[in-house]
């Protein structure tokens, strides 16, 4: 396995890949759900191509300078996974090597990034998106594979390659959960244990709302007081950021699930922002 910190040593370690190539980015502090896509970037491509990932925490996506500082570092445990998973090269550059301090580009999607978590982290896809595509060029990927727990983010970048034109195919990945149904996420190292405990209601409260869908329920509203309650019970901990039931397409709020439609959540615990989603689709 290969490692480099600088865009010049990646540009000249590049020539070395072999095609197809498959990426994987990351902001580190590793966990199983992570290595759920290293290892659909290895099938995508077969032991004959290259598997790369990054490790970066990208300063441009985070709209709270504590959320920033406290978002888990792990750099060495991160690599022995990647060893272990058989990752040709990592990309760990520090953010002064990526950004140049006058930096000044970035990329805006101005559709699907206005809702959910667009609305409520301003400026976030925007930093997720100069990150992105700045990775994608200089990496050059075939493939580059991303996790449907973010689905918001996932959706953005489809839209990124269609609209600018990039040859690259995107390998969904389902979400990794623990046994309890919480949704794996660096985040949740930050959880006290007993918020730990009771975030799996997080889970409890979008499954409830799916067994709705069972009944043919049509009305948004139902969806999300089913959710709710979950939430509210015991009153404290939650405290929900955004719930929505939106089209799986458009990320826009359905008057009426007649489409295949997305139930997404945000929510704080204590201090820790935790998301999740669950497919909607009425029989
Ligand atoms: P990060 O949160 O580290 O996630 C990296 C990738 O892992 C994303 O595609 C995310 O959806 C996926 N992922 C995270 N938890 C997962 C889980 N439990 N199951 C399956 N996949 C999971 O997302 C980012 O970093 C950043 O925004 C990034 C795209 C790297 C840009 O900075």
């Amino acid at each position: 396995m290969t490692i480099t910190e600088t865009i010049l040593e990646l540009k000249i370690t590049r020539n070395s890949w072999t095609r197809p190539v498959a990426f994987v980015p990351t902001m580190g502090a590793l966990h199983e759900g992570h290595l759920k896509l290293l290892r659909k970037a290895r099938e995508s491509v077969g032991s004959g191509g290259t598997v790369l990932t990054s490790i970066f925490v990208n300063p441009l996506q985070f709209d709270r300078k504590c959320d920033l500082s406290q978002y888990p570092r792990t750099l060495e445990a991160d690599l022995e996974y990647c060893r272990l998973e058989g990752v040709d090269h990592v990309f760990c550059p520090s953010p002064d090597e990526f950004y140049q301090a006058d930096h000044s580009t970035q990329v805006l999607e101005s559709s699907l990034s206005n809702r959910l978590c667009g609305a409520t982290r301003p400026g976030h896809f925007d930093g997720v998106c100069t990150v992105v595509l700045k990775l994608f060029n200089l990496i050059q990927p075939d493939y580059a594979i991303f996790g449907k727990k973010d689905y918001q983010q996932l959706a953005i970048i489809k839209r990124l390659i269609r609209d600018l034109s990039l040859d690259i195919e995107i390998l969904p990945t389902e979400t990794h959960r623990e046994s309890d149904g919480l949704a794996m996420s660096s985040r949740n190292r930050n959880l006290s244990a007993e918020a730990r405990k009771d975030a799996s209601r997080l889970r409890k409260a979008l499954l409830a709302a799916q067994s709705l869908s069972e009944t043919g329920e049509q009305d948004p509203h139902r969806y999300l007081t089913a959710a709710r309650h979950q939430l509210s019970s015991p009153l404290q901990g939650f405290k929900i950021d955004y719930l929505e039931l939106v089209s799986q397409l458009t990320l826009q709020p359905l008057s009426k699930v007649t489409e295949p439609a997305i139930l997404a959540i945000a929510a704080f615990y204590d201090d820790v922002r935790l998301i999740d989603n669950i497919e909607i689709i009425a029989k």
